[in-house]
């Protein structure tokens, strides 16, 4: 009888779906323009990215997440979409991206695309027709009349106040449509009017067109920004925002004003809520659960909202509290009311999330330091859920230096301010990918220069030297990766101890499975953590994976009172030999 349920048990596990794949992926950020070029011609591309699939697998990577791959003149860099059907020609071509897609699967690792709503670019064939107010587009972008100029008789004044991002005004004329567009982001970036069905309708095809190519899932741009006020709330136009009255803004930065109208707007959830809906349709058809991660700067009750509600299922939020709340003088004590915080807000049974970086973000080393950086890649790697990586980050990457003259990125350029172009500028988080000491770092073969500069620490700093170091960032991640097959990482209980202001201890542990413990000594003196007061833990533990600070020697055992942490050290131990 026994052995008949366990067949039947068997042959229902084949045939359910794997739906919950992404529950404990480990998701790896690609910026396909930095990552590997393989055409020479100083920008990363997609065979690069199939020709490293075999050694992303082996690192431990789950899934790859593509930042834009799609036809744009790249004023954004890939976030400005004239097509959402074709392949950007520098990248490569559909064919190289279907290669792409097998390679994939072969090896084992899904890939998740950058699925950009809020703004096409305005190069896209759905503005042009809106520009010549083509019936069926008439209405896909924000348009509205100009203000008569009370001082300037015959001119006009935009429709309200309001702030692109990027900074300066977000309203731009189109002189053959007589009227203005709202672009959120740069003029390049026309906004989407999602009031307009068939702009709803169009985004769900967009969907529909890459999951019938084989994608599994999406990271969703922007989503905050999907709605403004509707204009026929204010007599057809559109309210000025109020003053923010934070100090040491001028009048055309983005943080002048409060956004009110033009963030966060209530109708949003729904949209997300449906395009889970359009990825569900794909369950039985692919065997597997769509992925969708929105990206939503905003308050921590808003982000929660992405996730669903209690009728609607929704998305995976980006949780950027690490890379928002840590710096280099956190303590213990402040990374665990991080981390309690996430998980306390989280509605129940949904996925966590953590992430150290991303294309938006100065790198990891650079905001906290290098010795920080095997405790926080550690941390998004033990905690439970889904663990983002940003290329680069997994041996430790700083930001390079970007000259105002080598600076490509729209959010330093607008306007070009010689002095502060920096404070801005997302191209030291860009540069390209440090694979060796070879020329260009083995990102590229060109004869002449690299869209962006290498940073210059490449020689030292780069993935082959850490490949062959007795010790490293990336041996480290690589061993921590590894740990995330163990099933208390997967599926076991966590527990986040502060056990003093520079130690902190994470355990995940489920019964009848060895348990995993991360430790990480913050301060640069030796420390000695006793673990005693966990009672659940034995008191014999075994090191599984030991920073590049850390004496704790892999496979050798320590007593769960006395574990010698040097400065920075940052460990991985587990309570038994075998994983589950
Ligand atoms: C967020 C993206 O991450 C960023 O790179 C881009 O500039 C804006 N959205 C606009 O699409």
């Amino acid at each position: 009888m026994r052995a008949i349920l366990v067949l039947i048990a068997a042959s229902f596990a084949a045939s359910v779906p794997d739906t919950n794949w992404w529950e404990t992926a480990l998701v790896y950020q690609i910026y396909p323009r930095s990552f590997k070029d393989t055409n020479d011609d100083g920008i990363g591309d997609l065979n690069g990215i199939t020709s490293k699939l075999d050694y992303l697998k082996k690192t431990g990577v789950d899934a790859i997440w593509l930042s834009p791959i799609f036809l744009s003149p790249m004023y954004d860099f890939g976030y400005d979409i004239s097509d959402y059907r074709q392949i950007a020609p520098e990248y490569g071509t559909m064919e190289d991206f279907q290669n792409l897609i097998k390679t994939a699967k072969e090896v084992g690792i899904r890939v998740v695309l950058d699925l950009v709503p809020n703004h096409t670019s305005n190069e896209s064939d759905w503005f042009i027709r809106s520009v010549r107010r083509e019936p069926h587009y008439e209405n896909y972008y924000i348009w509205a009349d100009g203000i008569p100029d009370p001082e300037h008789p015959g001119e006009l004044l935009p429709p309200s106040n309001w702030i692109s991002v990027f900074g300066n005004g977000a309203w731009e004329y189109n002189k053959e449509r007589g009227q203005y567009y709202l672009h959120q982001f740069v003029i390049g970036q026309p906004d989407l009017n999602y009031r307009e069905p068939k702009v709803q309708q169009e985004m769900n095809d967009v969907i529909r067109f890459w999951l019938d190519k084989g994608v599994s899932g999406f990271r969703v741009d922007a989503v905050i920004y999907l709605y403004e006020a509707d204009s026929k709330n204010y007599n057809g136009s559109y309210p000025d925002e109020p003053l923010s009255g934070k100090k040491g803004f001028d009048s055309d930065d983005y943080d002048y004003l409060n956004h009110i109208y033009t963030r966060d707007l209530n109708e949003t959830y729904d949209v997300i809520y449906n395009w889970r809906d359009v990825m569900d349709e794909y369950i039985e058809k692919d065997g597997e659960n769509k992925l969708m991660m929105t990206e939503a700067y905003t308050s921590l009750a808003n982000v929660m909202k992405y996730y669903g509600t209690g009728k609607r299922n929704g998305s995976v939020p980006f949780n950027f509290s690490l890379l928002e709340n840590i710096n280099n003088q956190s303590t213990a004590f402040d990374i665990k009311l991080v981390i309690d915080k996430w998980m306390t807000y989280m509605p129940v049974g949904k996925t966590a999330n953590w992430v150290n970086g991303n294309h938006d973000q100065s790198r990891l080393a650079s905001r906290l330091g290098d010795s920080r950086v095997d405790a926080m890649n550690m941390l998004a790697l033990i905690l439970p859920g889904i663990a983002v990586t940003y290329q680069g980050e997994e041996i430790g990457m700083t930001d390079g230096f970007v000259s105002l003259n080598d600076t490509k990125d729209p959010q330093a350029l607008n306007p070009t301010d010689p002095i502060k172009y920096w404070k801005k500028s997302r191209d030291p988080e860009r540069t390209p990918y440090h694979w060796d000491a070879s020329k260009h770092a083995g990102f590229s073969q060109t004869t002449g220069k690299t869209w962006l500069p290498i940073a210059d620490n490449y020689k030292t700093l780069n993935l082959a030297a850490q490949m062959s170091a007795e010790k490293s960032h990336y041996k480290f991640y690589k061993d921590v990766a590894t740990a995330r097959k163990c099933c208390a990482l997967r599926e076991g209980d966590l527990h986040v101890k502060a056990l003093s202001e520079s130690l902190l201890v994470v355990t995940r542990l489920l019964p009848g499975t060895p348990g995993i413990i991360g430790l990480i000594n913050l301060s640069s003196q030796e420390q000695i953590a006793d673990l005693s007061s966990i009672k659940l833990l034995p008191n014999k533990l075994l090191v599984v994976a030991s920073g590049v600070d850390c004496e704790l020697e892999i496979g050798a055992p320590y007593l769960k009172s006395n574990l010698p942490l040097s400065g920075h050290c940052a460990a991985v131990l587990k309570t038994a030999d075998n994983c589950c």
